[in-house]
């Protein structure tokens, strides 16, 4: 399928994981893809794997003046963007008797300020007909212990979906998002955990999905590229769920 061919997407947090995964995806469908990470060489790296038709950016999701120089640096790879996926980020616990300030910003102003300047510095630059996809998480509905902070900075993404959608149906731009359950991924690695206790959490937690498996990232982009494909054109303002059922049933 060549779903992308001579369209153009913009990945924050593409150098591993869900967005190198839809980024690599994107490619193979015939498209180009501009990554962001937060550093010079995961980026270098990423773009290295990725190929010609992918660049990439330096930028940090919670550093807004990473964030505001997004648009004009876009600006210098492609004219427009056909698919922003707003993906970057990770989570990570801290007790209610153990989070401090810094926790409760970083989470936020990564999560929640950086989802929302990055569509507004990438909105200029999408034409009618193009796709935001919003990623945000199943523990918007399951409630994690020691997970409050990284939980209300996804349910306030998830938020924007439904208030962007509105705010972009006359500029022709679907707006969506994905939730993924749980998907092996790097993403532990920055919750704070020990490699041990990172291990004993996959363990315990594969009993509780319902197909008894981690979800690939493949299979969170398969689902970011439909929404971002002209299949999904009368889908707007939804969130769809890629959890193998572990929200609704688990
Ligand atoms: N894995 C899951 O089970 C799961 C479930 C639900 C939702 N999610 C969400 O999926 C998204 C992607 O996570 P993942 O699981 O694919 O994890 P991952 O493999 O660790 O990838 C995270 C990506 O985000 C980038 N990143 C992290 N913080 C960033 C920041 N402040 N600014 C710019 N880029 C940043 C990383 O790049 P650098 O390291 O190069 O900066 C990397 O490319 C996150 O929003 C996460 O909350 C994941």
């Amino acid at each position: 399928m060549q779903r992308f061919k001579n369209k153009n997407a913009l990945i924050t947090g593409g150098t591993n994981g869900i967005g190198f995964a839809t980024a690599q995806q994107f490619i193979t469908e015939g498209g180009s893809t501009i990554i962001t990470g937060r550093t010079e060489e995961t980026v270098r790296i990423a773009v290295e794997k990725l190929g010609s038709n992918a660049k990439g950016i330096v930028s940090n999701a919670g550093k807004m003046e990473d964030v505001f120089a997004l648009k004009e640096l876009v600006k210098k790879q492609t004219p427009s963007i056909d698919l922003l996926f707003v993906n970057a980020g990770y989570g990570k616990f801290a007790s209610l008797e153990d989070a401090d300030e810094f926790h409760f910003d970083e989470l936020f102003n990564m999560l929640v300020k950086g989802t929302f300047f990055t569509v507004q510095q990438a909105l200029p630059l999408m034409r009618k007909g193009s796709a935001i996809v919003l990623n945000t998480s199943v523990v918007t509905e399951m409630p994690i212990a020691s997970f409050s902070v990284y939980s209300a900075a996804k349910s306030a993404v998830r938020s924007f979906i439904k208030t962007f959608a509105a705010e972009c149906t006359d500029k022709g731009i679907r707006v969506n998002g994905i939730s993924p359950g749980y998907i092996s991924t790097n993403g532990f690695n920055n919750t704070g955990l020990s490699q041990e206790q990172i291990d004993g959490t996959i363990q315990s937690i594969i009993p509780t999905i319902p197909f008894k498996r981690f979800g690939e990232p493949s299979e969170i982009a398969n689902a970011v590229l439909f929404l971002a494909s002209d299949e999904a054109a009368y889908i707007h303002a939804t969130e769809l769920k890629v959890d193998a059922g572990v929200s609704t049933i688990g």
